[in-house]
C-alpha cells in the first residue's frame, strides 16, 4: 500500500465487479439507442476506460475539461469550459460519466450546459456517491460504490495531481494535505 493512504476503501476486484454491473445495466437500457458517454477529464478517465469494456451496445465517446471560477479548493459549481465536445449531440442518449459525486455541483451545471444543446436524454453515471454531501440534488441514474466522507485517491481520483495510478481507492492521509 502506498504510504501516503490510510485505508483502502475499493480493491480492484471490487471496483471492477461494480464496473462490470454497470456496464450490462447500461447495455440493457441503451441497447438500440445511439449512446454517447461524455467524460470529465480528468478524474474519470479510469472509469470510462473500464467502463466502456464492460458495454455491449454500441457506444461513443467524447471528453471535456473544466476549470471552476476562483482559486479556493472547494467547488463553486460555476465553471468555464476549456475543452468543449467535438460534435453535436442532438441525435444522442448523453450519459455523463463521473468519478465522485460529492457536492453535486459540477455536475449539474454541466447536466445543464449539455441537456440545453437538445440531445435525446442526459443521464449521470458515477463510480463513486459521496451519500449526504449533495448540496443541490442530482438524480443519479447509475451508482458505482458509496464512498464516506473522506479525501479519497486513486484509480483516477488526484491529489494536486497524484495517485491517479493507484489500483484502488483509498483515503489519503490528511498529513499530506494539512
Ligand atoms: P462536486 O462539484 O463537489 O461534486 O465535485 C466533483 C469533483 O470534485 C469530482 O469530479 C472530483 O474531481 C473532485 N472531488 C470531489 N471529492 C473528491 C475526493 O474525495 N477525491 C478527489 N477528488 C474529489
Amino acid at each position: 500500500m502506498h504510504p501516503d493512504i490510510t485505508e483502502i476503501l475499493f480493491d480492484a476486484d471490487q471496483i471492477a465487479l461494480a464496473t462490470r454491473q454497470m456496464g450490462q445495466q447500461i447495455s440493457a437500457d441503451y441497447a438500440g439507442k445511439k449512446l454517447l458517454l461524455v467524460t470529465v477529464l480528468k478524474g474519470a478517465f479510469v472509469f470510462m476506460a473500464d467502463l466502456i469494456r464492460n458495454i455491449e451496445s454500441p457506444v461513443e465517446v467524447d471528453f471535456m475539461a473544466v476549470t471552476s471560477y476562483g482559486a479556493e479548493a472547494k467547488s463553486s459549481g460555476v465553471v468555464r469550459i476549456i475543452k468543449d465536445l467535438e460534435a453535436s449531440i442532438d441525435d444522442y442518449h448523453v450519459l455523463l460519466v463521473e468519478d465522485i459525486l460529492d457536492s453535486g455541483l459540477t455536475l449539474n451545471y454541466l447536466r445543464k450546459n449539455l441537456k440545453s444543446r437538445k440531445p435525446l436524454s442526459v443521464e449521470i453515471a458515477t463510480l463513486l456517491l459521496k451519500e449526504g454531501k449533495q448540496e443541490v440534488p442530482v438524480d443519479c441514474k447509475y451508482v458505482g460504490l458509496i464512498c464516506p466522507d473522506a479525501f479519497v485517491v486513486g484509480y483516477g481520483l488526484d491529489y494536486a495531481e497524484n495517485y491517479r495510478n493507484l489500483p484502488y481507492i483509498g483515503i489519503l492521509d490528511p498529513k499530506v494535505y494539512s
